[in-house]
């Protein structure tokens, strides 16, 4: 039955594909973005083999909606030339029947483990839906084996929200956080511990809303960096307050201290977060092969409705940034490795610039006194971004309802900004990354840049590295 289930799903994605066509225009030409269908959150991102593996919250069926949860994958040697990759988990076993929901990767013996949540709905019931985390395997990288003893932690009807494991191993032992809801009121980041990966105990809770910092975590995630722990989550539930919070939903981090014999996280920093663009959510974190300890995020917000869906996918992914904790602060870093994925620089431009194929980097460096704003335009939507150098604020307005993001950031000398395009997104970093705004939009046609300000303008086409979408 099972096995009948599976090829059914495969020839209806065949069938999708087939059908489906994905236009190009906001199709990013070198962030990650399904082949067709919906994506939310990443999921599993690792290094095996060498290889950087990526899988993420899937609906093949349409890019309309969420469906039921799978996970789709693909593999890239340098975070930016993708192959995407069967489907590595259906929702095909009782557990996991209305969602295969998210989590994490462990590289361990030449096995890749994944922890998973699996959900199911029970409609009419109070809750209505309960989630149990359980694990897959896999020795090759592409085809993955559900544990026959799923699941391994179980839900519960007092506490139906608990998800999202992410697995690590600290000399001998396994640790995973979770997040989840205590009484659908206070946000909570739990810890679990393991000696083999299957059986968990309950160990400590590493973070918990005061009813103030939402409802509900998810995707938590817990990792030193720098001599810190940092404790990285996505709140959902906080209230808009001054400049912060005006997403549905949030990501951020608490840094801290912690100490493995208690299990005890002692927090050294407020709840910031981590970007101030509109679309920003579900962060997963990895340590690659040169002991960087690399974010990427999903490049959307959920409710939005965004004419992307019309062309076939929903849901990009965010640049791969390095973070490194300076000065107290956790900053963000684009990957070295886009300067390999870059054109020559264009000029040093003061008109109007048109990026060829809606993509490129554009460099700004400005007098760090002086109030500046750069324009990105297209014939039906402009996105201004501004410095205002009395109030020490950086400012994105995508226009629109709700277009305008904005927080406190003054430059260390120079006003020195990194900005990449890409066929429906912006990335902006900000000094040596200790702000960013992460934004979609949706140039209808050739994207323009210009400068109300008298900065030194650098602009560098960016080639394209996905897979072109049919
Ligand atoms: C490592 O994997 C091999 C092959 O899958 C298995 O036989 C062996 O028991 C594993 N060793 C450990 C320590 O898990
Ligand atoms: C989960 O619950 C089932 C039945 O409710 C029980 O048989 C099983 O032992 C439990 N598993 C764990 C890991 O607690
Ligand atoms: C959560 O709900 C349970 C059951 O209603 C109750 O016993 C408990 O006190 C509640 N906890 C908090 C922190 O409100
Ligand atoms: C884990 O332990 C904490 C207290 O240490 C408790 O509040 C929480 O309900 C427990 N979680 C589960 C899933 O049993
Ligand atoms: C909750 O915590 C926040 C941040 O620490 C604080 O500002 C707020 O006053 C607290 N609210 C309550 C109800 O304790
Ligand atoms: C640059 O483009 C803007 C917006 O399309 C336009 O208003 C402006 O006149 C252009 N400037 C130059 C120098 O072409």
């Amino acid at each position: 039955m099972v096995g009948l289930l599976k090829v059914t799903a495969a020839l209806l994605l065949f069938v999708s594909y087939t059908n489906g066509k994905v236009l190009d225009r906001y199709y990013p030409r070198y962030h990650f973005a399904p082949p067709y269908g919906w994506m939310n959150d990443p999921n599993g991102f690792s290094i095996f083999n060498n290889e950087i593996h990526l899988f993420y919250q899937y609906n093949p069926y349409t890019s309309y909606d969420t469906g039921i949860a799978h996970w789709g994958h693909a593999i890239s040697k340098d975070y930016f030339h993708w192959q995407h990759q069967p489907i590595a988990m259906y929702p095909d076993e009782w557990y996991d029947a209305t969602g295969v929901f998210s989590g994490s990767a462990l590289i361990e013996n030449e096995t890749m483990y994944l922890f998973f949540t699996g959900n199911v709905k029970y409609p009419g019931e109070t809750p209505d839906h309960i989630n149990r985390q359980a694990l897959a395997m896999s020795t090759d990288g592409v085809t993955f084996t559900k544990y026959v003893n799923n699941p391994i932690i179980n839900g519960s009807t007092s506490m139906p929200d608990l998800r999202d494991p992410k697995v690590w191993e600290h000399e001998g032992t396994y640790y995973m956080v979770l997040g989840n809801s205590l009484n659908d009121t206070y946000g909570r980041v739990l810890l679990y511990s393991s000696n083999d990966k299957i059986s968990w105990d309950n160990v400590s809770v590493l973070a918990e809303s005061n009813g103030t910092l939402g409802y509900m975590y998810e995707c938590p995630d817990f990792f030193e960096v720098d001599g810190k722990y940092v404790l990285l989550f996505s709140p959902q539930g906080i209230e808009p307050s001054g400049d912060k919070y005006h997403n549905l939903y949030q990501t951020g981090y608490i840094i801290g201290d912690f100490d493995y014999s208690t299990h005890t996280f002692t927090p050294t920093s407020e709840f910031v977060e981590l970007d101030h663009g509109h679309d920003f959510y579900a962060t997963q974190t990895i340590i690659d092969n040169f002991g960087r300890r690399i974010v990427i995020a999903w490049f959307d917000m959920w409710e939005q409705n965004y004419p992307e869906a019309s062309d076939g996918f929903t849901g990009i992914m965010t640049i791969p940034r390095e973070l490194r904790i300076l000065n107290g602060n956790l900053v963000q870093i684009p990957v070295g490795e886009i300067s390999d994925i870059k054109g020559k620089q264009v000029s040093a431009i003061n008109g109007n610039y048109t990026l060829r194929y809606k993509a490129g980097e554009v460099n700004v460096l400005a007098d760090g006194c002086q109030d500046f704003e750069l324009y990105i335009v297209s014939d039906n939507v402009k996105v201004t971004i501004s410095y205002d150098a009395a109030n020490g604020k950086v400012t994105l307005d995508r226009g629109g309802t709700d277009g305008v993001r904005r927080t406190d950031w003054r430059p260390a000398g120079q006003l020195n900004w990194r900005i990449f395009v890409d066929a429906s997104s912006i990335e902006l970093f900000c000094g040596e990354g200790e702000v960013t705004f992460s934004s979609r939009f949706f140039p209808k046609g050739a994207v323009v840049i210009y400068q109300g300000g008298e900065a030194v303008l650098e602009v560098r086409n960016i080639v394209r590295t996905m897979p072109r979408p049919t």
